[in-house]
């Protein structure tokens, strides 16, 4: 049997899927709860991950909301030990929430990389660093997902920091994988990498990135023009992307059957084809565009 045949029976199990008030987190517990698991949603913002773990419930699934900001260890901890606390099991962790301002890299200041970074890229290092051992702690197996996304294949321009998390938690799936298989674990990682999808997550990183900074929309981190020129685009283009419940149930499939690349978008990898090409014929840098 080849590593990839290896499944995850999702029954009865429990999922923890940050970033889960909306979007692609909802959609992957939408997902989850209807094959059987139990699911941990938590997000940022307290009501609208309450209200929506309250709309699963109503639908006689097993969920609940819990605030984590993910940035923050300490926060990342004590949602590990409300559900353990709750189920006295974790068998899945979504790294999920996520995060992203357009700017050319001349115009990002510090303050928006760590912000950028801190919910993108440290994130999932403390998600995987303090839920892999209770994920293993699981004989039947269980799964570790980030959601990175294309940018984290391929840098396009005005996305800096963004591209690099994206590219970060690329690396940081496929080291846990590869040790999980050295072990010979029954465990998997898996990196979600996904096209347009239709959420909020333009608007909500504006507002998130305000709080962060106290409100403010001073100093030089403002969108610049190119990044919000690549903004108000991206805004088109995922309006008219994939229902983020088909997300979430393409992500249920790979983690079922143990897929360690999931793609929303496979035909978006010609991309990723065309710099390999590059690469071999004469070592240039593709154009790399996205939308
Ligand atoms: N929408 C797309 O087209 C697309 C494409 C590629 C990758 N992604 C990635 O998908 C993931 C989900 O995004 P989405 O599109 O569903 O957008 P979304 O805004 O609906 O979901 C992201 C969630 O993360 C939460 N969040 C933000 N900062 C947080 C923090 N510090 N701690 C905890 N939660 C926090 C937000 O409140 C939000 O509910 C992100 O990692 C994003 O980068 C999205």
């Amino acid at each position: 049997m080849s590593d990839n045949e290896l499944a995850f029976e999702p029954h009865d199990k429990v999922a923890v899927i940050t970033g889960a008030a909306g979007g692609i987190g909802l959609g992957m517990a939408r997902a989850f709860t209807d094959a059987g698991m139990s699911v941990v949603m938590t997000d940022i913002d307290a009501d609208r991950v309450e209200a929506s773990a309250a709309e699963l419930r109503s639908a006689g699934h097993d969920a609940i909301g819990i605030q984590t900001d993910v940035s923050k260890l300490d926060e990342v901890q004590a949602l590990a030990d409300a559900a353990m606390d709750t189920h006295g099991r974790v068998d899945v962790l979504c790294n999920n929430a996520g995060a992203a301002i357009f700017a050319k890299l001349y115009n990002v200041s510090v303050e928006d990389w760590e912000w950028t970074l801190g919910v993108d890229l440290w994130g999932p290092i403390y998600g995987t660093k303090v839920f892999q051992p209770l994920i293993q702690q699981s004989p039947d197996g269980g799964h570790i997902n980030t959601t990175s996304s294309v940018s984290g294949l391929i840098a396009g321009a005005a996305a800096g920091p963004y591209n690099v998390a994206k590219s970060g938690v690329i690396a940081l799936m496929a080291t846990l994988e590869r040790e999980f298989r050295i072990a010979k674990s029954p465990h998997r990682a898996s990196v979600l990498c996904p096209g347009p999808i239709n959420t909020n997550i333009n608007r909500n990183s504006v507002n998130y990135r305000r709080a962060a900074k106290g409100d403010s929309e001073a100093g030089s981190a403002r969108p610049d023009k190119a990044g919000k020129k690549l903004g108000s685009k991206m805004g088109d283009f995922l309006a008219n992307g994939m229902d983020p419940d088909e997300v979430g149930r393409i992500v249920l499939d790979g983690i079922v059957h143990g897929k360690f690349w999931i793609f929303t978008h496979p035909k978006i990898l010609r991309l990723y084809h065309e710099q390999i090409a590059m690469m071999d014929a004469d070592g240039s840098l593709s154009q790399g565009r996205l939308a």
